[in-house]
Parts: C-alpha cells; structure tokens; sequence
C-alpha cells in the first residue's frame, strides 16, 4: 500500500483508509466464492478524512464490527427490509453486520458459514472486486447521488466523525475529493468504471434522486431486479421501512448508536436534493459541472442536482 497522506492509503489504484484493511484482505477478494443468492450494494463513499473507522463493539461477548460509511445507508435498508419480508433474514445487530462491507472485513467473521441469502455492501471499483461475481448469478444494485450532494454529505460526515481529522474547510475538502484524494479515491472515476464493466455483471444501477423522487417506484424497481415478488401492501410495508422519518427513528438503521466521542452528528442528517446550494459558491458548482461533462459526458447519465 502506499501513503497518499496522513490519512489515506492507495492500493491497486485505489485509496482506502489508513490503518482499516489490509493488500492481504483486498487480494483474498480475487479468491471470494459467489454464490447465485449473493447480493450486493456497490456504491461511491461519501464519508472522508478518516482516521479511524472501524470500530469494534462487544455486544453479548460477540465482537461486532462496524464500518462506518454513508451513501449506502437507506440502499442498505431497502434491501434488508425487501429480504426480510421476502421470507426472512438471520436476525443480526443491526444493518451494517446484516449487510458488512466487503472490503473492510471483520476477520472474526467467516462469511462462508452464513446462511443464503447473503447481503453485502462495497465501495470498492470493479477491478477489486470479486472476479466471480462475472460468472454467477449474484446481482448487484449500484447506487449514485448528484456529485454536489455527495461532496456536502460527504464534508459534514467526515466533520461529525471524531475520531478523525477535521476537514480545515469545506473548499479544502472540495479540492481533496474533486482530486481523488479521499477514500474511494475518484466520484467520477468510480461511476465511470462501473457503467464500462456493466455488461459483465448482473447489475441494476440507481439514483439516490430516483429514491427520493419516487420512493415506492424505486422499490418495485429494486423488487422486480431481486425477483422478489411482493404483494401491494407488502411494498407499502417496506416504503414505510425506508422513509427518511422512520429510518431516522430505526435503531438498526439510523447509527445512533455510536458513542457521541466518535460520532457527534446524525447520520440522517437532511436527506434532500440540492443542500448542496447551502455550501457551494457559483465558481464551485461550475467547476464540479465542467468536470462531470469532462469526464463523464459521454456516459449520458442525468444527474439530477435540484
Ligand atoms: P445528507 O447528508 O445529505 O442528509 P447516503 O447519501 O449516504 O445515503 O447517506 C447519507 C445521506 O443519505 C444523508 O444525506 C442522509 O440524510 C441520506 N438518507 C439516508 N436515509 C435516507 C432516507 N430514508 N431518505 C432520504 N435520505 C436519506
């Protein structure tokens, strides 16, 4: 691995937090063993600057592990809330040990042993991840957010997260995560890679604006991927799970349960199109804009920012 700064480490073209995973653990990925039932939420992080995220609780003798991102957090509840009133799911402490990442493996854990279906979640870009997710039947929902609304999500996370070094500004974030330099290194280069590499996988991909435009269409949408054939009233059931009230009240969902010397915001935090325009300034949001039509503008994605 090799040190981009204090706090971010690159390997195989990818950055990752300091000190929270290991080449080994990365390279034992290209030896993971799919299975068909296997689903996945692949998605850009939004947190940054992190010192140290994985957090270790002893719940009942058990040690839990935890990573903490966010961007992924109301996917994750979609899907768990979708399989558990499918038929059901081993109960576990709350979404993110339902749903662990897999790059950030809690070693304790040998996922070989869970029961089907196993549900996980990755920030990782397609060349790290599992090579036989290609030749399985395993599905994987790739969730993106408008890149202004990520980078502001993403800057009051990384400020709420005690445990690791504050962003000095907002513009200095900015200019990290517009270079690449955060984890998950580049927003545009993660989307870009994934839409190339989309005829190799069994790959749905959404926008946390479809999700909040029309949450109840994204979840039929997410339901008929996963062939998961719920009833009327069942799907109401799960957009109940999955509003932005209701998640910010669900103990498993919500992440409040971080001691406040690690994390002192709300994870659900303002969950709305276009908070972006509180922190940008105009010369800001061109850039980000001239950017995405450089880099992106041929992948014809709409992205919508407001
Ligand atoms: P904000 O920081 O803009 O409020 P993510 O983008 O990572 O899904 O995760 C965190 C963001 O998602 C936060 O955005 C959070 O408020 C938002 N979020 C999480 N659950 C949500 C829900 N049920 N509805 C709307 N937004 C949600």
């Amino acid at each position: 691995m090799e040190q981009i700064n204090s706090r971010v480490f690159n390997y195989k073209n990818y950055n990752f937090f300091k000190d929270q995973t290991t080449a080994e653990l990365i390279d034992l990925l290209q030896s993971f063993e799919v299975r068909d039932s296997d689903l996945f939420l692949v998605t850009y992080p939004k947190s940054g600057e992190l010192k140290n995220l994985l957090i270790y609780f002893c719940i009942g003798g058990n040690n839990m592990l935890l990573f903490l991102f966010t961007g992924t957090i109301w996917a994750q509840q979609i899907m768990i809330s979708i399989c558990e009133l499918d038929g059901g799911l081993n109960n576990y402490i709350n979404n993110s040990g339902q749903m662990p990442w897999l790059e950030y493996h809690d070693k304790d854990e040998d996922y070989s042993l869970r029961a089907s279906p196993r549900l996980f979640t990755s920030h990782l870009t397609p060349a790290l991840m599992p090579p036989q997710l290609k030749d399985k039947k395993a599905k994987i929902i790739y969730v993106m957010r408008n890149p202004k609304d990520n980078i502001v999500s993403y800057y009051h996370f990384s400020c709420a997260l005690k445990v690791m070094e504050t962003p000095k500004s907002f513009e200095c974030f900015l200019e990290e995560f517009l270079n690449g330099n955060v984890p998950g290194s580049s927003w545009f280069d993660h989307i870009r890679e994934w839409h190339l590499n989309k005829d190799q996988y069994n790959i749905l991909f959404l926008t946390y604006e479809d999700m909040t435009l029309d949450l109840k269409a994204a979840i039929t949408k997410i339901c008929k991927f996963l062939g998961k054939n719920l009833n009327e009233e069942t799907i109401e059931q799960v957009v109940e799970k999955c509003t932005f009230k209701t998640m910010k009240k669900d103990p498993k969902a919500n992440y409040e349960f971080l001691p406040k010397d690690m994390f002192d915001g709300n994870f659900m935090r303002k969950g709305q199109i276009g908070d972006w325009k509180n922190s940008f300034t105009v010369a800001q949001s061109e850039r980000v804009d001239k950017m995405l039509q450089e880099k992106l503008g041929n992948l014809s994605l709409k992205f919508i920012c407001e």
